[in-house]
């Protein structure tokens, strides 16, 4: 394995972190070996989850020194070795492994990002998610869900505003349903997955932020700029704005209670590539059925207008995660109003 310096910028040597923090590290490994590592999978540890892209999951069975809540509310995720998706040992994969957990460590003020309870090599220890948002989304009222959505805004101020300061420092980029989990009576999200997250560094002579390359440009969730250019890679510069069109997908679930492209992507795959091209070119957009649209209910209207912004094609005119939330805020006052007027029937998706 090459032993190199992290973080560095893929394509630009003159960007250099934002912050000291971003280099650092902090390795719990004595907690992994004391949970019995070593017989990992038949004594102290049962899977839990293989449908991570990088990581399975797994839950304790016994409980960690000193932690007596351990074995219900700790899970730990190793880079994916039983399920389809095998990863190898790779310097990559430490690296990714290395912000994961940076990033949850840092944010453990937030209420809206998952606590973390230990990180060594390639493994991560955090708490134990209830259910994925997905799930939950289902059975809630637009209202509910429009109160959701703030909560994922205000969780992104957190993630884009790590460092403090006014410029992002951290992109989460692989905002999905998945990656959210609902804890707190199915109330709070809790951003989960920094796996593939980026730390946005800085030009070391103009202080200016550095863009950063996509590398997984699928057609059906990310943005136009992340969209694969005919030389490879992303298309465009990306910055912290693909995390606001990610959650533009959510927003789109929280509407119609269906994937983005998802009847294509079930039923037809192999058209696509044809939607990723369109997206860079055309700026299209995942169609919403009419009877959303028409919809009286004054939440469906604010969940569509704010999917909208997510969905601007140039990232400078979709809103910062901070101007979401108040937007969301804002119009959540405004559709209240009017739902006291329509009668206040709370609307449930059937
Ligand atoms: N904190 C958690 N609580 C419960 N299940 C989890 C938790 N974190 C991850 N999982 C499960 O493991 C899967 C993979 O974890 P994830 O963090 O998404 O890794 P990957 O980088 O492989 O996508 C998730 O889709 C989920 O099913
Ligand atoms: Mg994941």
């Amino acid at each position: 394995m090459e032993r190199r310096h992290f973080p560095r910028h893929e394509t630009d040597p003159e960007c250099v972190p934002m912050s000291p923090w971003q280099a650092e590290s902090f390795p719990t490994c004595n907690g992994f070996h004391e949970t019995g590592i070593e017989s990992l999978v038949d004594n102290s540890l049962r899977l839990l989850s293989t449908s991570g892209s990088w990581r399975d999951a797994w839950r304790l069975k016994a409980p960690i020194a000193g932690q007596k809540d351990s074995v219900d509310n700790i899970i730990m995720k190793t880079i994916n070795q039983a399920s389809r998706n095998k990863h190898t040992f790779q310097d990559r994969y430490f690296e990714f492994s290395r912000v994961d957990s940076l990033a949850m460590e840092k944010l453990t003020s937030s209420p809206y990002v998952m606590n973390i309870y230990g990180h060594c090599g390639m493994s991560v220890m955090t708490e134990r998610g209830g259910e994925q948002l997905g799930h939950v989304a289902r059975r809630i009222s637009s209202r509910e869900r429009v109160k959701m959505a703030i909560k994922v805004a205000e969780g992104l101020v957190d993630v884009h505003g790590i460092g403090g300061g006014d410029n992002a420092s951290l992109v989460h980029n692989d905002i999905n349903l998945n990656n959210i989990f609902v804890g707190g009576n199915f109330r709070t999200p809790l951003l989960n997955d920094f796996n593939i997250a980026v730390l946005l560094m800085k030009d070391r002579r103009s202080g200016q932020a550095c863009a950063f390359t996509g590398h997984y440009p699928n057609p059906q969730w990310k943005s136009p700029e992340e969209q694969v250019s005919p030389q490879g890679g992303s298309k465009g510069q990306l910055n912290e704005k693909v995390d606001i069109y990610a959650v533009g997908n959510l927003l789109f679930t929280f509407l119609t209670g269906k994937a983005p492209w998802g009847h294509l992507a079930k039923h037809h795959p192999e058209e696509l590539p044809k939607i990723g091209r369109a997206k860079m070119t055309e700026g299209l957009v995942p169609p919403v059925p009419d009877e959303y649209l028409k919809s009286k209910d004054p939440y469906l209207r604010v969940l569509r207008q704010a999917m909208d912004m997510c969905f601007q094609f140039r990232p400078e005119d979709r809103p910062s995660a901070k101007e979401l939330a108040q937007f969301l805020e804002e119009a959540k006052v405004e559709a209240d109003q009017s739902d006291i007027e329509f009668g206040r029937k709370r609307r449930k998706r059937k």
